[in-house]
């Protein structure tokens, strides 16, 4: 059975105060560092969704013990040492591409093999990214068909540091590397195009011996062994990628006006605005502030009256890796042809984003050039579709943000969306449906 939601009217002009969950990276994150810590700390406003609860089982099967309940989230580290391997540990990561890849760099010193294995988008994921650097510290790997899971880790008692060099630009293989090295005695330096730095971000709060040297393209990270990890205490602020769906909503829809309140606003997450901005959005930060290292700010967005195209510079593709589907929709509005490049990464996302990104503009009636890294998006400021315009949206490996793109450009274009399998939010935003509906209340739900 596949829970639909059906649109058929295009959303009317608002003016809202909201807010979104906590930033999925962020508590990911936290999950992970908290585990480690010398004693029990504390999150608030931690994002409650599967990929979040995910890791959550996965560190009370390595022997944590953590209490969640809606106002906030205990975990009792037992110290960089304290986790208990058991006889054949199978981690499920489910659908999440962060825990898989950073659990493997913290368990690389495992006495158990660790069997990874996750549902069926990310067993279609690459995994050799990971596995490939994290195997010259020591530990071995079996991947099926080289590459996917479920893999087997073997690990080493042996660690020895590693130089490598990350050009993909990917967080997630940057954080599993530097966990690895927080295990291993001697100095990993890496060599990373730039990626979300979270991981550094806190490494450097808790004082850990991890030191970044920032370069125009690059960061050379360099990181030793970690002796102890103290508690932390954190109030998670919300996540631009989450944010980003309004954001657009509110720059498509005549006459509106959104405050989203505490969002996380890292200038490594912050492409969307940036390039956004560009293309002609109006939108500002408010009560900008430090948080333990990170920055926070509410976002001010409203309609945009004249959108132009963008020839967008690849240098802003990974503080917006999230968002594309979501930004093409305004380039899909926009006065001009818009040119976006190098984004191989897109289809290596829970589906081929660049794949589904074609066809909801071409169903759209948006013209589209794509090759397997770049898209060209012939805009139409008039672009409004018929009501009996029917589109069928389905079979999309459930990943959520093609869901929520879908959603907005229903809610933006108008005509008659059937957008299937409506869980899939459960991975990053469950109250996403929530929100929307609570802009406007008339969306139908059938079950098919
Ligand atoms: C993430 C990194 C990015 C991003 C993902 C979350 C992270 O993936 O797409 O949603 O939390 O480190 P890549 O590392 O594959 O670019």
């Amino acid at each position: 059975m596949s829970n639909a939601v059906i649109l058929n009217k295009k959303i009317r002009s608002f003016k809202k105060n909201i807010s979104v969950p906590g930033d999925k990276s962020l508590s990911i994150r936290w999950v992970l560092f908290a585990s480690l810590a010398d004693g029990t700390s504390k999150a608030k406003n931690l994002l409650m969704s599967e990929d979040v609860l995910a890791t959550i089982e996965t560190v009370r099967k390595l022997g944590i013990k953590v209490i969640l309940n809606k106002k906030q989230c205990k975990v009792f580290g037992k110290g960089i040492e304290g986790y208990n391997y058991k006889k054949n540990l199978t981690i499920n990561a489910q659908n999440s591409g962060t825990l898989g890849r950073l659990i493997l760099g913290l368990l690389v010193n495992s006495s158990e093999t660790i069997n990874l294995v996750g549902d069926k988008s990310l067993s279609n994921r690459d995994f050799r990214r990971v596995a490939e650097p994290l195997s010259k510290f020591g530990p071995k790997f079996k991947l099926r068909k080289n590459n996917f899971l479920p893999l087997k880790m073997y690990g080493s008692s042996k660690l020895k540091p590693i130089k490598y060099n990350e050009n993909r630009g990917s967080a997630q293989c940057k954080s599993s590397i530097i966990f690895a090295a927080m295990r291993t005695e001697g100095t990993t330096i890496i060599k990373a195009k730039k990626s979300r730095n979270h991981t550094e971000l806190l490494c450097k709060y808790l004082k850990l011996p991890v030191s970044v040297k920032n370069h125009k393209n690059f960061d050379e990270i360099k990181i030793r062994k970690a002796k102890k990890i103290d508690i932390l205490d954190y109030d998670i602020p919300s996540d631009i990628s989450s944010s980003a769906f309004f954001i657009v909503l509110t720059a498509l829809s005549k006459n509106s006006e959104l405050l989203i309140k505490n969002v996380n606003v890292n200038p490594s997450r912050i492409g969307i605005i940036t390039i956004l901005k560009k293309m002609g959005v109006k939108i500002l930060f408010k009560n900008h502030k430090i948080y333990k290292g990170e920055r926070k700010a509410d976002i001010k967005v409203t309609s945009a009256i004249n959108l132009k195209s963008i020839n967008c510079p690849s240098k802003f593709n990974s503080g917006a890796i999230d968002e594309f589907l979501v930004i093409f929709l305004v380039a899909a509005k926009a006065k001009g042809i818009s040119c976006f490049t190098k984004l191989s990464e897109l289809n290596q996302k829970e589906s081929p984003r660049l794949e589904w990104a074609t066809k909801i503009l071409t169903y759209l009636g948006v013209k589209t050039i794509t090759t397997n890294d770049s898209i060209k998006i012939y805009g139409n400021p008039n672009l409004n579709l018929n009501s009996d315009k029917k589109i069928i949206i389905k079979n999309y490996l459930k990943d959520h943000r093609v869901f929520m793109t879908s959603l907005i450009a229903a809610l933006s274009f108008g005509g008659e969306w059937t957008i299937h399998d409506k869980d899939s939010i459960n991975t990053s935003f469950p109250n996403f449906l929530k929100i929307i509906e609570d802009l406007k209340k008339w969306l139908k739900e059938k079950k098919f």
